[in-house]
């Protein structure tokens, strides 16, 4: 699949077959993420890959802490449920540097970079994706279970599988670009 097509025809996808994709093919996609653009090559990035049990373990850790923290019954299972919906979970993450602005920020991009190459490298594969952020990036239980600091950041969570054969090609979406061209 060239790169244009990898590009257009990706799309996010939330429901996966029950299907585990194999271990090396995850280890190629993770290798795909580290030759992501990142200045002065500090190598930001973290990953959590988890599959089967691990995804309830970290499920459960969150839970146990959000518990803790006197949050309804309902996050608790939110949590759990969000890291079950995927046969495979890479969870990116990027060790911080709040002391340096500059460089927090550039990382931070790297780490997204790192994030895009796993979809389109997932996608050229034949897998589907599901990029998600939101909550579930903040929980101080989700960043201690995975050994990171408090400054640091969870990017996001890449769930990857297969589709399911019920459901049907996802269509995209995109307005034309906004630019303006000074090219004299
Ligand atoms: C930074 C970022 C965060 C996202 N977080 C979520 C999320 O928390 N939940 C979700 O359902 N989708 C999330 N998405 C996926 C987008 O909703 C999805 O990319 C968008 O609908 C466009 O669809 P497409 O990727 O198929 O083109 C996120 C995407 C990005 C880039």
């Amino acid at each position: 699949m060239d790169v244009f097509t990898a590009i257009r025809s990706r799309r996010d996808i939330e429901r996966f077959a029950e299907q585990i994709p194999p271990r090396d093919l995850v280890e190629r996609l993770i290798d795909a993420a580290i030759w992501a653009p990142n200045h002065r090559l500090t190598e930001p990035w973290r990953f959590v890959v988890l599959a089967g049990a691990g995804r309830e373990a970290m499920g459960d850790a969150i839970a146990a802490s959000l518990a803790a923290e006197g949050k309804p019954e309902g996050a608790q299972r939110s949590a759990r449920s969000k890291l079950l919906r995927a046969p495979v979970t890479v969870v990116v993450a990027q060790v911080a540097t709040p002391e340096d602005a500059t460089r927090d920020l550039e990382d931070y991009a790297a780490c997204v970079m790192a994030v895009q190459n796993i979809l389109l490298a997932a996608h050229a594969e034949g897998l589907i994706a599901h990029f998600s952020t939101g909550a579930m990036v903040e929980y101080e239980g989700a960043k201690s279970y995975i050994g990171l600091a408090p400054h640091d950041r969870i990017v996001g969570y890449v769930n990857l599988g297969y589709p399911r054969p019920e459901d049907p090609p996802k269509e995209g979406q995109r307005s034309a670009p906004v630019v303006r061209w000074d090219w004299t």
